[in-house]
């Protein structure tokens, strides 16, 4: 089916193409939708007292208003992420803004976090959760700063009040290279100072059903900077990581005219980069802290590779485009083989097998110094 409406969608622009998806997410009542295959126990994940279905979640930025999360619940992910919604509504970057390489299934943004505030955005969460029954999934919401904020705290401490008691997880996004300034958060001191305050502010909002708190970095890292955030997010207990975000590095076999736009780099060029991020911070963590792993995942042989790498959970959002909505369901499928191969019984015990077993079968990330690039150079 997909194969038959692909050309079509990428007559499109890849904004209005998006655009056309969310509608017909939100507006084609669900029993008309392809019905997702049943989930496998052997898929099944729990983790910080949520039960995800199965682990393949759709990464932020697709649903950043939290319009139509029903629809896409109905794919067969098992976790959707909101978001990233901003505390006042705002445009974004002119137009366009969203680029896409079909040869290389790569995608650049330079977005910006257009969304319509955290007012809209809670009243679409409300009717969504008050709308019984709901499907069965963990819902994360992502949170980031508007553009014109000079002191990032207010903004995301505002958020955590506001979206807290509505979320199953919250992510806080300081990775995306399109907002000025954002990244520098990931730097040690400031880090520790704008977690602190989140935390402070999740507790008192939230008091004995805090969800859980993740945060979201970029993959272009050194191995200091990883080992900097690693030492402050053990230290203040942060819950989860989401690796990565997209890249700002543009590997040599890109077409010119593409590679040269301004923005994040998602798809296929982004796969090994972010799981290298991965294995990474799961030694320098000793895999304390649990892993989401994005970046580039097209296949279940790709999302196996994440979770050997250290993943707990995996996300998906460039090669939906190129793949279609079956893509989550393939996944799954896939994955159930991979750890019969591997001789598993459940995907809990594949999560880190290379770290176990000392082979770097897919990647050899690990034992490499860094530097943030050197991957796709
Ligand atoms: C068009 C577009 C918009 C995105 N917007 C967001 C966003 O608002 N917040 C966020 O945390 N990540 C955003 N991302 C990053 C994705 O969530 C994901 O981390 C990244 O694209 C890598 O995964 P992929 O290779 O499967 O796309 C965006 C990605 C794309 C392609």
């Amino acid at each position: 089916m997909y194969k038959t409406l692909k050309p079509l969608i990428f007559s499109l622009s890849p904004e209005t193409a998006h655009r056309l998806t969310l509608f017909a997410l939100k507006h084609v009542p669900v029993v008309l939708l392809p019905r997702p295959q049943s989930n496998s126990p052997r898929l099944k994940v729990t983790l910080w007292g949520r039960s995800f279905p199965n682990p393949v979640g759709l990464a932020a930025g697709f649903d950043k208003n939290a319009e139509s999360l029903n629809g896409l619940f109905r794919l067969g992910f098992g976790f959707i992420e909101a978001g990233t919604v901003t505390l006042k509504p705002q445009s974004g970057n002119p137009r366009p803004r969203v680029f896409r390489c079909p040869e290389h299934n790569a995608v650049i943004n330079r977005m910006g976090f257009p969304n319509c505030g955290v007012v809209t955005f809670q009243d679409n969460l409300r009717k969504f959760l008050e709308k019984k029954p709901r499907p069965n999934g963990v819902l994360g919401l992502n949170i980031g700063m508007n553009k014109d904020q000079t002191e990032p705290s207010k903004d995301y401490v505002a958020l955590v009040r506001l979206l807290a008691p509505m979320a199953d997880y919250l992510t806080i996004n300081i990775s995306s290279p399109n907002t000025p300034g954002l990244r520098n958060l990931q730097e040690k001191e400031p880090l520790r100072e704008l977690l602190s305050a989140v935390l402070a502010e999740r507790k008192a909002s939230c008091g004995d059903f805090q969800p859980p708190l993740l945060v979201k970095l970029a993959p272009d890292l050194t191995d200091t900077q990883i080992d900097d955030i690693a030492s402050v997010l053990l230290d203040l207990k942060i819950d989860g990581v989401i690796l990565s975000n997209t890249t700002l590095s543009r590997p040599e076999n890109l077409p010119v005219a593409f590679r040269e736009e301004k923005g994040g780099l998602s798809g296929a060029p982004l796969t090994d980069l972010s799981t290298s991020i991965i294995r990474r911070f799961y030694s320098a963590t000793k895999g304390e802290i649990p892993i989401i792993g994005v970046g580039g995942i097209g296949s279940a042989k790709d999302a196996y590779t994440k979770i050997r790498a250290g993943a707990s959970l995996i996300q998906i959002y460039s090669n939906l485009i190129f793949h279609g909505p079956s893509l989550p369901s393939m996944i799954n499928t896939g994955l159930i083989d991979l750890l019969q191969q591997d001789g598993f019984s459940h995907i809990s015990e594949a999560v880190g097998a290379d770290h176990r077993t000392n082979t770097t079968k897919n990647d050899p990330g690990d034992t490499q110094e860094n530097d943030g690039t050197a991957k796709l150079a």
